[in-house]
């Protein structure tokens, strides 16, 4: 199973594009999880724009459209969504590749809670097949590079990241 892997956050240092990687190197054999890097790149959605889609948007698109499920690790701003993030779902909302597309979410944070309501809704709404919840939490926020590297590398750390990806494959694989 080819994953698709997109972190909410554009900052360099960002502990959920962190998470994906630790779920990208722990992945089980026969799951492959690629980290998008292109979000920061997607110029400001207008419908007016759809006409001529912008090649950016093209190669997320496609992105999508190759991958069997899409993985997504989202920091919380104001109660939101970040916007670079929403930019990106409202670029695919209106795009054939994203609809019975499975999606997971998982959390670099325990405390985000209004995030996670706010990107169901709207994943749902794009009709993305989202993973059923408990979804995957920890909680890096406020923690330097070599506790975040700790605490990912621990064993139970990774058979955890390894039974939630066996379980998304299993889902992934159901009929929509
Ligand atoms: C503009 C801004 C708004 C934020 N708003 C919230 C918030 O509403 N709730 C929350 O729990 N954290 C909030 N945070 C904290 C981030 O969610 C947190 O720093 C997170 O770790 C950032 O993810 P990253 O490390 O992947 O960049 C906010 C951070 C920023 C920069």
């Amino acid at each position: 199973m080819r994953l698709l892997a997109l972190s909410g956050s554009l900052r360099s240092d960002s502990s959920n594009t962190t998470l994906l990687h630790a779920f990208s190197e722990n992945a089980p054999e026969g799951i492959t999880v690629k980290i998008f890097e292109g979000l920061g790149d997607l110029p400001l959605f207008s419908p007016d724009k759809e006409a001529e889609t912008p090649d950016s948007v093209l190669r997320l698109a496609a992105a999508v459209e190759v991958c069997d499920g899409i993985l997504i690790s989202c920091p919380e701003y104001a109660h939101g969504i970040p916007g670079a993030f929403k930019n990106a779902l409202d670029w695919l909302g209106s795009r054939f590749e994203i609809p019975g597309k499975p999606a997971m979410l998982v959390h670099a944070s325990t405390r985000n809670v209004y995030l996670r309501e706010h990107l169901r809704e709207v994943l749902r709404t794009i009709s993305c097949r989202l993973y059923p919840e408990p979804e995957f939490e920890v909680h890096l926020i406020r923690k330097d590079r070599p506790e975040i590297d700790a605490i990912l590398s621990t064993g139970e750390m990774r058979a955890a990241m390894r039974m939630k990806l066996e379980g998304f494959e299993r889902f992934a694989a159901q009929e929509g």
